[in-house]
């Protein structure tokens, strides 16, 4: 029997609990290991569920038993999380975790500790939700070079993106409904500014391009910015709009970088649609694999981490590591990046030989919607744009068009 235990009770916590409960049997019988909860570490009590009784609330009492070998953490935050994974990995335990923040911020640094304990350190669940991801990049794809990684990263967005769009609702009701269903993070500041996207393809892109992609110097947006008359637009040019996480390798070169698009009918992230999350990956063998699935939610989201605490499970006393490099990869400035832009205008389209004095050769787009109109520019790089747009007065706003 292989005791394991499980650091937070909330969505994802409970969520592991009930896979392995529920598949243990299956789990047994599939992959030979015998799982069991022998704690549960909670702040909270829960008198009225049967877990109650592994409950614990001091994390000695697991640090210190020699008979649990696994620790999963979905706490999430930085701290406690980080002292008490550390711990656990000094003291020979395996850990797995859905906690991207502090795989981010630490992982290279937990990989190294797991190596020199045989344990394990898995993170499945800390990209993509259920989608399997992080495994496909360390054992399927090894003998690929990865050159390019676009993703639609987070659920709680592509739910608010989506729900606005095919519904017409309004962002802050949807974000109170995504939050109800176990999407968002504590704070949802990460999710709608684009902190979670952005800490995920730094995981992704250090696994695929082997170095450590600090998520610091990932450049970032979020989707608070987008409007319904952003939503009009993408509706009249047959678009939709996704907030995209991208990452692409030239040689030594890498660049990252998360950002809301439009993207058109043809492009299959353009179906990707609700709380479902799904990855691009190119690699230079390989060519377009997409991984598609739920990207955050209970169930989901626990069957991965399930699967990690299965994979350590059977690894026990060796011990199996995602890793990169410690050596950090230095990330080539988004700004020469090309693309067309989307803009929106102040004004009447009548405009438009003067917008073309400046910008070159442009689309413009009527929507219908007063005093303002739209117009898509040919693909030119960020800096280009930036400093195109510098030079008109009345500019709403700006969307990237993804190019497919
Ligand atoms: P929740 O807030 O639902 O659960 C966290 C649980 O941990 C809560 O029960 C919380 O108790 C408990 N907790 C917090 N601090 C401590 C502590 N110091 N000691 C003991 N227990 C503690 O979060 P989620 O389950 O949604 O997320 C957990 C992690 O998984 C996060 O890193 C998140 O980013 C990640 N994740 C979440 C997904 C999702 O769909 N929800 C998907 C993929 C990853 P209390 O509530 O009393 O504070
Ligand atoms: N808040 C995250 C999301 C959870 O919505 O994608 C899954 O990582």
């Amino acid at each position: 029997m292989v005791n394991v235990a499980v650091l937070g009770y909330g969505t994802v916590g409970s969520g592991v609990v009930k896979v392995i409960d529920t598949n243990h049997d299956s789990i047994l019988e599939k992959a030979g290991v015998d799982l069991n909860i022998k704690y549960v570490l909670d702040l909270r009590d829960f008198p009225d569920d049967p877990i109650q009784e592994k409950i614990v609330h001091d994390y000695e009492v697991i640090v210190n038993d020699p008979e649990v070998s696994i620790v999963v953490e979905v706490m999430g935050g930085v701290e406690p999380a980080y002292t008490f994974t550390k711990r656990a990995l000094m003291a020979g335990k395996s850990v797995c975790t859905s906690n991207k923040e502090l795989v981010a911020r630490c992982g290279t640094e937990l990989q190294q500790l797991a190596k020199e304990n045989h344990a394990s350190y898995l993170f499945e669940a800390s990209c993509g939700g259920g989608i399997p991801i992080i495994r496909p990049l360390r054992t399927s794809l090894t003998a690929d070079v990865i050159d390019e990684i676009t993703g639609i990263l987070n659920g709680t967005t592509n739910y608010i993106l989506t729900k606005m769009i095919e519904e017409g609702l309004e962002f802050d009701d949807v974000l109170k409904d995504a939050q109800q269903k176990g999407y968002a993070e504590r704070n949802p500041e990460a999710d709608v500014e684009g902190h979670d996207a952005c800490r995920k393809i730094a995981i992704l892109s250090s696994l695929a391009y082997g170095k450590r992609v600090d998520f610091t110097d990932v450049y970032t947006e979020g989707i608070t910015k987008i409007t319904s008359s952003d939503i009009v637009y993408a509706k009249k040019m047959n678009k939709t709009i996704k907030l995209l996480a991208y990452s692409s390798r030239q040689g030594d070169q890498v660049m990252a970088m998360v950002a809301p698009y439009l993207v058109s009918k043809e492009d299959p992230l353009y179906a990707v649609n609700g709380v479902f999350n799904a990855i691009f990956v190119h690699g230079n063998m390989l060519g377009d694999a997409m991984f598609y699935g739920q990207g955050a939610g209970k169930e989901a989201t626990a069957s991965a981490v399930a699967g990690d605490v299965v994979e350590e499970a059977q690894m026990l006393g060796t011990g199996v590591v995602s890793s990169w490099k410690p050596e950090k990869q230095v990330l080539t400035d988004v700004s020469s990046t090309e693309k067309p832009f989307f803009v929106r205008m102040k004004g009447d389209a009548l405009e438009k030989e003067n917008l073309e004095k400046v910008f070159g050769p442009i689309k413009v787009i009527g929507a219908g919607l007063e005093g303002e109109f739209g117009f898509v520019t040919e693909k030119m790089s960020e800096a280009s744009y930036q400093e195109r747009a510098a030079k008109v007065d009345g500019i709403i706003g700006m969307i990237r068009v993804r190019e497919k």
